[in-house]
């Protein structure tokens, strides 16, 4: 094997993707021998792209949408978040064989614990979690780890919702999209995990007036990252969760497996992503 340690983020499309930005980042700051490419490859191709992955001299990589579940399916070991997801977004090699783990629940719990502290959730008794997809999949994931915090998913879809309590029904009810300004009013934490308020997309608007003022708003969304949810929380003086930490966070486990170094999310690597949303939009 050459001593270039070779990693990729691969995607459909891939573009947009910032995972480039914060690796390449670290291996100039942490001063290794590696480099982190971003490749499209489309779903038909993406099979022959993984069963490649050996003779390229990857030793792992990151997997975006929409070959999440077809990176789980590809791993010969998973770790057991992606068995709980069953989505898979990086992977590694380990002896010859493909393993594979879901680092967006950590992704979620790091950057929340960095902006808010470790013990961020005491004295919360509900999570409100709005969407029901991949990511909120991984944030309900997150937030079951914290004991005694109650999660109510909303979705537009409500039976995409019914379908999560499977991961805990003692701790997860649903409520109808319908009653959503009443659920904000009662929850301690609220998480957007739809696309809602992504730049191109409508904004998620929520009724703040009725809740208290420890509430903490929690948006996934990064592009803009103030979003309109995010900004109208802070107007009525809530505590902020960006969707950036989240993004920077879930990147700590790939690079340590890859590179052989658990690197920090610093204010410098935060800004440096910053400049290249700014530059590139
Ligand atoms: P991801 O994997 O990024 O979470 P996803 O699986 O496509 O993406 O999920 C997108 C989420 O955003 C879903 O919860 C979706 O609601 P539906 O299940 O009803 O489709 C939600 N979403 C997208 N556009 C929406 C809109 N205009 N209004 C409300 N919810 C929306």
């Amino acid at each position: 094997m050459s001593s270039i340690r070779k990693a990729f983020v691969t995607g459909y499309p891939i573009a947009h993707s910032r995972s480039p930005v914060i690796h390449n980042y670290w291996l100039r700051y942490y001063d290794l021998k590696g480099s982190y490419e971003r490749i499209g490859v489309a779903p038909e191709d993406f099979t022959a792209f993984i069963a490649g992955l050996k003779d390229n001299g990857f030793v792992g990589g990151n997997v975006t949408m929409p070959h999440k579940d077809a990176a789980f399916a590809a791993a010969a070991v998973t770790t057991e978040r992606a068995k709980q997801l069953h989505a898979v977004n990086t992977l590694w090699f380990e002896d010859g064989v493909l393993h594979g783990d879901n680092t967006d629940i950590l992704g979620f719990t790091g950057c929340i614990e960095q902006t808010l502290g470790r013990h961020w959730y005491q004295g919360v008794e509900t999570a409100l979690v709005i969407g029901a997809g991949g990511a909120a999949r991984a944030v309900v994931t997150g937030l079951l780890g914290y004991p005694g915090l109650k999660v109510k998913i909303i979705n537009r879809t409500t039976d995409k919702a019914d379908d999560m309590t499977a991961f805990d029904r003692n701790r997860i009810e649903t409520a109808s999209w319908d009653n959503l300004d009443a659920e904000v009013a009662k929850a301690g934490v609220i998480v957007n995990t739809t696309s809602l308020g992504m730049t191109g997309y409508p904004p998620l608007v929520l009724d703040f007036s009725r809740c208290s003022k420890d509430t903490i708003v929690a948006d996934i969304v990064y592009v803009p990252l103030m979003t309109p949810l995010l900004s109208a929380a802070q107007e009525h003086s809530l505590r902020i969760v960006d969707g950036l930490g989240m993004l920077l966070h879930q990147a700590v486990p790939g690079f340590a497996r890859w590179f052989g170094v658990t690197p920090e999310v610093t204010p410098e690597l935060r800004e440096a992503v910053l400049q290249d949303l700014r530059e590139r939009g």
